[in-house]
């Protein structure tokens, strides 16, 4: 599934279509989850920060609102957060220099599937709605696997589809219907919010993807349903040899 042709590459038409929709990034994933974006990131963070790690990278960190809130509530971690598009990493660099949290954190652009950072040496690796819109998932598990310490471990939230019958009926009309109208109308890009409940339908399901978690050598994998299985938070753990 790519954004706007079958022509060229996911990865060029993911960089194109996050470049052109990073001023409103923020606001449309307010309003299209009517808030309920925030409540997951910070039970993401929650989970994160029950481990206590010292270093962390936030891997398709967007704007940057899991890293800046990691920052902020694991003081005594460094955090990196990567993205391959510049306009979003503009935006959350914006967000730091407002923050007055500037010493544990720092942005860097970069492909996840093609990463510059040593091998075994985070305790954590998240990624908060991004898998998905990786070109080839398989490398950016291996990357994420290839960076962990021995022992470390990765978190990935992602959407998915809702399994109960009546509130899968109300979810796809909302994602078909109304939310590409919300996205295209504030965005301004016509296929960026038809690509994402697309993307969605596409991606894995909950004990898909915690299979390919294992296949990609992650112990301990287990997946928590978020909002009626409208996200899920897939966990992880680089086993120690
Ligand atoms: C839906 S946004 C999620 C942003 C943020 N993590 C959040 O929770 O809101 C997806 C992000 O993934 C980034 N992305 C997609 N593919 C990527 C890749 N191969 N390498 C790095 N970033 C990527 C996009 O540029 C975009 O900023």
């Amino acid at each position: 599934m790519k954004p706007y042709n079958k022509n060229e590459s996911k990865g060029i038409q993911v960089h194109r279509m996050f470049n052109n929709i990073a001023p409103y990034y923020d606001k449309i994933c307010h309003i299209l989850s009517f808030n309920i974006d925030r409540l997951w990131r910070k039970r993401l963070v929650k989970l994160v920060a029950g481990i206590k790690p010292v270093n962390i990278v936030d891997i398709a960190t967007g704007t940057g609102d899991v890293a800046i809130s990691m920052a902020r509530n694991i003081s005594t971690a460094q955090i990196v957060g990567i993205d391959l598009s510049e306009e979003m990493l503009k935006v959350a660099q914006q967000k730091i220099e407002h923050s007055g949290i500037k010493s544990n954190i720092k942005f860097l652009c970069e492909d996840a599937e093609n990463l510059s950072l040593a091998s075994n040496s985070f305790d954590v690796v998240t990624i908060s709605f991004g898998i998905r819109n990786f070109e080839n998932i398989d490398k950016g598990l291996s990357e994420c696997y290839r960076i962990l310490r021995e022992g470390g471990s990765l978190f990935v939230m992602e959407f998915s589809t809702p399994k109960h019958k009546v509130f899968n009926v109300l979810y796809r009309f909302y994602s078909k219907s109304i939310l590409p109208v919300i996205g295209r109308i504030i965005s301004k890009d016509n296929k960026a919010y038809t690509y994402l409940p697309e993307s969605i339908v596409e991606f894995y399901q909950e004990d898909e993807f915690t299979k390919l978690l294992q296949n990609s050598g992650f112990d301990s994998c287990s997946a928590i349903s978020l909002s009626n299985g409208i996200a899920h938070i897939y966990i992880g753990v680089k086993p120690k040899i």
